[in-house]
């Protein structure tokens, strides 16, 4: 078969397609054929980690994953002997985070566990878009002790709109909020258009001075601190940041914390993500179903030209995510 792999850290152009074993599924594993896969950042950050620590758990000098790609969709092509979920013809989707990735490539194989049932009404290449960022949407939205976003809240997405801020803004208006989202100037429509109440421009307003307060503010890629955060935030309000420079990681999972304990407010970098959560996910499909949810594809690339699938994606340009068609 042919698949995306890597031998070092590096660009995109650090990725080729090239021809080998397809798997055979063993134990419970299921072998799916691959019909889309979507990328994310955590792709690009894989690639060339911005995080020189994460190379302690990835490989120091060079990946100890060679192959690439988390979100996959496709059908059931042969199961192992102890599979009893999926059968042939099953049309599944996964997030292979922890299960050695491999979704840019023409088969993917791995315990049933890793994957999900696509509904009869939901396209596979919508289904590719979901497993990795919207279940972050979903969990950025519900704080480790439970509190989540309800009606009336007034919710601030800050990088509305990437891979997890589309699906962060459906899903809190879904839920009867207030949403305003954050983005530069040329994607503020992609905003509006997801149903936004309101957008600030990144790129002319900061939003920790924009005088507005909020029950719940999900910060996609952290820009400033917990302490400066904590001004925009109503009294018991949550703040939630999924990443950001090494510094502003560390500010979130230890500073935030305590200013959680001093103040009453939930701050914190997520350290709850759980991939591919069955709860999640099964929330998801039905939101999906509802049309409360609805994937935003910018492009689609085949698997030969992958490189330029990551490439686009980590140019800041796409309205959508972007997929790999193998
Ligand atoms: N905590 C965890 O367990 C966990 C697990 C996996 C991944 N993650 C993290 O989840 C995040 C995934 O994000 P993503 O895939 O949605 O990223 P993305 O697709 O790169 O989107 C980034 C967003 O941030 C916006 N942005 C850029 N500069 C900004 C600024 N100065 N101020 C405000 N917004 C700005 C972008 O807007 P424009 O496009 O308009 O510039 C875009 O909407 C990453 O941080 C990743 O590390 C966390």
């Amino acid at each position: 078969m042919r698949a995306a792999v890597r031998d070092r850290y590096g660009p995109p152009e650090v990725v080729r397609v090239e021809e080998i074993d397809t798997p055979t599924p063993v134990g419970d594993q299921v072998l799916v054929r691959v019909r889309a896969a979507s990328v994310n950042r955590a792709d690009l950050d894989g690639l060339y980690p911005r995080w020189q620590f994460t190379r302690l758990f990835t490989g120091v000098r060079a990946p100890r994953v060679h192959r690439l790609g988390l979100d996959a969709a496709g059908v059931v092509e042969a199961v192992g002997p102890e599979a009893t979920r999926f059968a042939p013809a099953d049309r599944v989707f996964t997030d292979l985070s922890v299960f050695g990735q491999g979704a840019f490539a023409e088969y993917v194989c791995a315990p049933e566990r890793a994957f999900a049932a696509v509904p009869d009404e939901m396209s596979l290449e919508d289904a590719t878009t979901l497993p990795h960022s919207a279940v972050l949407a979903i969990q950025g939205l519900r704080f480790r002790d439970g509190r989540t976003v309800g009606a009336g809240d007034r919710v601030l997405i800050v990088g509305a709109s990437g891979n997890v801020g589309p699906f962060a803004v459906q899903i809190a208006k879904g839920r009867g909020a207030v949403v305003t989202g954050v983005t530069s100037t040329a994607k503020l429509d992609v905003v509006r258009s997801l149903g936004a109440d309101q957008v600030i421009d990144y790129t002319t307003t900061d939003w920790t001075q924009s005088g507005e307060r909020y029950d719940w503010i999900l910060d996609v890629e952290a820009r400033h601190s917990v302490l400066r955060a904590r001004r925009v935030l109503k009294p018991g309000g949550v703040y939630v940041s999924l990443g950001g420079p090494t510094s502003l990681i560390f500010d979130g999972m230890l500073v935030g914390p305590l200013v959680s304990k001093a103040t009453g407010r939930g701050m914190s970098l997520m350290t709850w993500w759980k991939p591919f959560r069955a709860d999640d996910v099964d929330a998801l499909k039905a939101l999906v179903a509802a049309g409360t949810l609805v994937p935003r594809i910018d492009r689609s690339f085949p698997l030969n030209e992958v490189v330029d699938a990551l490439r686009y994606a980590d140019s800041g340009q796409a309205r959508g995510k972007v997929l790999v068609i193998p």
